[in-house]
């Protein structure tokens, strides 16, 4: 059912200063920060020959991400993002077999402008997955 990993979402407290170890240290494409109201956080995009790295910060009160980075100050990885061709039809599929998908159930538009939904941790080895409609 899950196709590409499209990104892995890093937490961190200070996304100015990630963006620069990425962009410094590991040599990476780094994108400007962008606000990201609607979903609570900061983003920043790494481009990598093979799949993405996104960046999160928190932003603004109850950011999605506030807990998790009370419980790793430091930063550390939030989720994993696959992509499905049909994002209803996965959610659909998955139901069926028992594992929980986050919020009301149903996609929303996520930071890429395509419809997204969050699988719980729980149901997948403790790590918070994301699908995106490829
Ligand atoms: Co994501």
């Amino acid at each position: 059912m899950i196709g590409r990993l499209n990104h892995v979402a890093i937490a961190v407290p200070d996304i100015a200063r990630a963006a620069e170890v990425y962009r410094t240290t590991l040599g990476a494409t780094v994108s400007e920060t962008v606000p990201q109201p609607d979903h609570g956080v900061s983003t920043v995009f790494i481009t990598l020959p093979n799949t993405k790295i996104e960046l999160l910060e928190p932003l603004g009160q109850n950011s999605p991400i506030a807990k998790f980075l009370e419980r790793n100050p430091d930063g550390g990885m939030h989720h994993l993002c696959y992509e499905v061709d049909d994002i209803r039809a996965a959610r659909d599929q998955l139901k069926s077999e028992g594992a929980r998908v986050l919020g009301d159930g149903e996609p929303k538009i996520g930071a890429h402008g395509k419809p997204v939904l969050f699988l719980h941790p729980k149901d997948f080895c403790g790590t918070l997955v994301e699908l995106e409609q490829a």
